[in-house]
């Protein structure tokens, strides 16, 4: 197998991670022309927008490598067949969700798109490529995607690669620039192998350096990812358990964190306490990995690690109950506020977003919902709400009902004024510095705060007469 010099990307799924991942190597790598396609037109168009202000996804940085990249060595476009045809790497960057139907329903990642993608490629492509999966996939996914090329194929010959995204929304052009690592995995006992592994080195070499650069063999690298994120959402799981211990006794799970966090061995990252981990990966990671485990008849690992998802609906779940005791055991047409609807601050996804579940609760207990969030639109937030009705049967019959409940807001002040209580949901910075004096003059009283995010200053509130709420503490 020859490889040629690599002087075409293409990347199938212009996505969160497609998008910024592409950018970044089109930034730093002049030479070579990175096309991104993608099925969803609209979304093609939106990256192609002159206003930058209208890319689909909201990422601090992006804009600037955007401005940099698009129309030199960058493109975005529908036209997946020639993309395809033209490039000697093809990386596959669509999304992987849990599947909402059939066997492995509610556990298992949806391979549906990946598998599309791989017969495009096998019906497309007249020349040998390099296949690079760079969506979360399970564990020995390459061997049916290497499948499907060999035999629908035109005879061409694909190495497959396993490149997992280690990007978080919010930080992800620096965390491209500054990669801790760049995991690549391949079939490094074979010549072809290497060199599908080395031809991509040498693309992250424009500003990886070259120590950062990992190879493993095609499982490591899949199952690396898997149980990257699985430790992740297992260290915030882990803390949200010691803050419910923490509002019983009069410890404070902040105050904790830290004694913990100073210890080396253990470390300070991901020890923050909230109203639990949302977005489109951790959720859906560890499901696949326990459903990989119960296929493969291990059943206490797949029990240690669904631990952590149930420990991340409780923790949702206890939030929704404490804003509906402490209003006086009923939010019934009482007016709750969120502040933030994304799953974090700096992006505009809301996948898996804890603001979702909390308010579907509160909607049940016939609240009325008024959200403010800088970045997401009422349109996402219906369809959020919209799809987890979809997912239980027995909420659709009362969906419309409590949709219209929902009251979406341009202005925060407008959001809070005269409501009995305001939850934040996300951490945006902007939160910490409105005039809550203001606020509180404007609510109904009692004026009550339920900080999921513990980023106001409890105490200033306090003081403005508001009754505090923060996650491991006591309530103020
Ligand atoms: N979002 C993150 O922070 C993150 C981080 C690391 C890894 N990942 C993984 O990366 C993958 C992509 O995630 P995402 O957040 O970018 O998803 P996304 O939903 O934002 O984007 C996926 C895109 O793929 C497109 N697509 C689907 N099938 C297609 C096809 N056959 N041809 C062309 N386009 C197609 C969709 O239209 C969509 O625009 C997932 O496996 C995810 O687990 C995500």
């Amino acid at each position: 197998m020859n490889f040629p010099k690599i002087k075409q990307i293409t990347c199938i799924g212009a996505g969160y991670v497609g998008g910024p991942t592409m950018a970044v190597i089109a930034q730093k790598c002049p030479e070579i022309n990175v096309t991104v396609v993608d099925i969803n037109e609209a979304r093609i168009a939106a990256w192609n927008d002159e206003n930058l202000e209208n890319l689909p996804i909201y990422e601090p940085g992006l804009r600037s490598v955007i401005a940099e990249a698009r129309g030199r060595n960058l493109f975005f476009s529908t036209d997946i067949e020639s993309a395809i045809k033209n490039a000697q790497i093809i990386f596959i960057s669509v999304n992987t969700p849990t599947k909402t139907y059939g066997k492995g329903k509610g556990m298992a990642a949806d391979l549906k798109y990946i598998e599309l993608c791989a017969r495009q490629i096998a019906k497309v492509a007249t020349e040998d490529k390099i296949v690079v999966e760079k969506s979360t996939l399970p564990v020995k996914t390459a061997q049916a995607i290497k499948s499907i090329l060999d035999n629908v194929g035109n005879g061409v010959k694909f190495q497959i690669l396993s490149n997992p995204e280690f990007l978080a929304e919010g930080t992800a052009i620096n965390d491209l620039h500054f990669a801790d690592r760049v995991l690549i995995g391949g079939d490094y006992l074979t010549e072809d192998g290497k060199a599908a592994m080395n031809a991509l080195t040498e693309i992250y070499s424009h500003w990886i350096p070259k120590e950062k650069i990992i190879h493993t063999n095609v499982w490591s690298s899949e199952l690396s990812k898997l149980t990257a994120n699985a430790f992740l959402a297992q260290r915030v799981s882990s803390i949200n358990s010691i803050s419910v211990l923490c509002e019983e006794t009069g410890a404070d799970a902040e105050e904790v964190a830290k004694a913990i966090g100073s210890d080396s061995r253990i470390g300070d990252k991901f020890l923050k306490v909230s109203v639990g981990f949302g977005g489109s990966c951790f959720q859906k990671d560890i499901l696949n990995l326990v459903y990989i485990c119960r296929s493969l008849n291990l059943h206490d690992v797949a029990d240690y690690w669904e631990h952590v998802i149930k420990m991340n609906d409780h923790q949702k779940h206890r939030f929704a109950e404490k804003i509906i005791n402490t209003l006086y055991n009923t939010v019934s047409g009482k007016k709750i506020t969120f502040l933030g609807w994304a799953f974090k601050k700096d992006t505009n996804d809301t996948r898996e977003s804890a603001a979702i579940y909390v308010a579907w609760e509160l909607l049940m207990d016939n609240a009325e919902i008024h959200v403010f969030d800088p970045k997401v639109t009422k349109s996402q937030m219906i369809k959020d709400l919209n799809y987890l009705a979809e997912q239980n049967l027995e909420f659709l019959s009362i969906k419309d009902q409590l949709l219209s409940k929902l009251v979406v807001h341009t202005d925060p002040y407008a959001a809070m004024k005269e409501a009995h209580a305001i939850a934040v949901l996300t951490e945006w910075d902007e939160f910490r510095t409105y005039d809550w004096e203001r606020v509180y003059n404007n609510m109904i009283k009692p004026a009550f705060v339920f900080d999921g995010r513990n980023i106001l200053n409890a105490k200033q509130l306090f003081q403005l007469g508001f009754r505090v709420f923060q996650i491991g503490k006591k309530l103020n």
